[in-house]
């Protein structure tokens, strides 16, 4: 075993589900006495926790991995792991292997619960360990987990994915759903409570699916209403539903819950049904908006923010006007814009027609521009407007102010003051609207009250 004081540099790619488990592996490590090191210079073990759902997050993960191979000229007891999703595929693990001998440990998603164990086997052999399972086994509970600091906490409902759409490498390397039980997960919530965390975002690659392994009918909808009325909980968000099997009871509960925020992350990801047909989506545009106008029906105030992926196979000129089309009638408020990036063993990758480098790029930016000047104006349809956020504390662009995120997920920029705890709730009146943020001033307690009707839970 390593010293006491041993320090751990962890760095995380890809997702929130990602984020979660690093914060698994923080907690393991920590109760092992390990001590988080701020920098990998500082460290006695890195741990790279890694994605591959496009080649440009595999591409960042090999460049930081080169540049560790100093550091452990430099220390040859530093120990360096590899683990998360991209180390599933059996491509990237040769290279692993044969490439990159420096690196120690390498373990994949299915047994992260093992760390402890092979961290053990790695120091005592003094040789490296590469253990990857091939598929899931049954759900771990119980494990360590060092939350971020501050008041808000994530919660893994469900892991792995069974939509298999047919560009996406998630469900190889995340392997097929399970749920949680749930009262594994209201307790966890309770806890956390109990610590000082208030908001909550539920997550899972395809929450909707919560349940469906489970016995009896219990879903997501019912999980959001029963997290929801949990002493203490001021926000519940969630993230992602899938537009296929996304269920009016869930709108209903989403526009009950006094603390469920109004916002939705709803991947359309191509606007043209030829190409969603090749997606495998299994829904139409027609449906997505049929969808969305449900969601506007019942929780009028809704953000609605989407994942579009351009320049996949067979994509034409009109197809892509198609996706245009979809952005500009639905306007979301912001999204996420990528170019297709072929993943070995996905059926979109040995698809015909694959669409050249040069015009996926031209396609993203004309996607990101409209979509750009569509996320200014609804910000701009918000000045004036006072909202509520939670301090967060400095902002992450500009030091001198303190941010804060609206029920709808926007972030808001204000000067600070001192008597706003971290996690406190605040009225701010949008005074100036970017693209991606949104300015504000605080708004002091007795006039808040004098505009109490205009910061209804519609309105932030
Ligand atoms: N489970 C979520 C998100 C999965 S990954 C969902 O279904 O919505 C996040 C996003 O990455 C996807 O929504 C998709 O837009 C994008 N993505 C996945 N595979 C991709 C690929 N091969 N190329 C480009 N973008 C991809
Ligand atoms: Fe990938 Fe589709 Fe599953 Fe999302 S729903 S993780 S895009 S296969
Ligand atoms: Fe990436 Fe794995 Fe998440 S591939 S997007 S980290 S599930």
């Amino acid at each position: 075993m390593q010293c006491a004081s041993a320090r751990y540099f962890l760095q995380t790619y890809g997702c929130q589900m990602n984020e979660n488990d690093s914060e698994k592996i923080a907690g393991m490590l920590e109760s092992l006495g390990y001590f988080e090191a701020e920098s990998p210079d500082e460290a006695d073990l890195i741990i790279l926790n890694t994605c591959c759902v496009r080649r440009n997050a595999e591409r960042k993960v090999y460049g930081r991995i080169g540049q560790f191979k100093r550091l452990k000229e430099r220390n040859p007891d530093l120990l360096i792991a590899v683990c998360g999703c991209m180390v599933q595929q059996e491509s990237e693990l040769s290279v692993l292997r044969d490439r990159y001998p420096y690196v120690d440990l390498v373990f994949g998603t299915h047994n992260l619960h093992r760390l402890p164990e092979l961290l053990r086997q790695v120091q005592a052999g003094g040789t490296r360990v590469i253990e990857v399972w091939e598929s899931e086994g049954e759900v771990i509970e119980g494990l360590p987990i060092k939350h971020k600091p501050g008041f808000q906490a994530w919660i893994t409902v469900m892991y792995g994915c069974n939509n298999f759409c047919s560009y996406c490498i998630v469900p190889y390397v995340r392997g097929r759903e399970r749920s949680r039980p749930r009262e594994s997960i209201l307790e966890e919530v309770r806890k956390l409570v109990g610590e000082g965390f208030s908001e909550f975002t539920l997550l899972g690659q395809n929450v909707n699916s919560y349940g469906k392994d489970l016995p009896g009918d219990y879903d997501f909808a019912s999980l959001m209403r029963d997290v929801s009325e949990i002493d203490g909980v001021k926000r519940l968000r969630f993230t992602t539903s899938h537009p296929k099997d996304m269920s009016e009871r869930l709108i209903d509960v989403i526009a009950e819950g006094e603390n469920i925020c109004e916002h939705i992350h709803l991947p359309l990801q191509a606007g043209s049904n030829s190409v969603l047909e090749r997606m495998n989506r299994r829904y139409t545009r027609e449906d997505y908006l049929r969808l969305i106008d449900k969601i506007r029906e019942r929780i009028p105030s809704c953000a609605i923010t989407t994942d579009l992926i351009v320049g996949f196979p067979g994509e034409t000129r009109e197809d892509f006007d198609d996706t245009l089309d979809m952005v500009k009638r639905v306007r979301f408020d912001s999204a996420f814009t990528f170019a297709y990036s072929p993943r070995v063993g996905t059926p979109a990758a040995s698809m015909q027609d694959q669409v050249p480098k040069d015009e996926r790029m031209e396609r993203l930016y004309e996607l990101i521009e409209v979509q750009n000047s569509i996320s200014k104006e609804k910000n701009q349809e918000m000045l004036g407007q006072v909202v509520e956020v939670l301090i967060e504390g400095p902002s992450k662009t500009n030091p001198t102010k303190h941010q804060g995120r609206t029920r709808t997920n926007k972030i808001v920029t204000f000067d600070p003051t001192e008597d706003l705890a971290i996690g406190s709730p605040a009225l701010v009146r949008i005074t100036e609207a970017k693209t991606w943020t949104l300015e504000g001033e605080l708004v002091p307690d007795g006039e808040a009250h004098s505009d109490a009707g205009a910061i209804s839970r519609h309105q932030g």
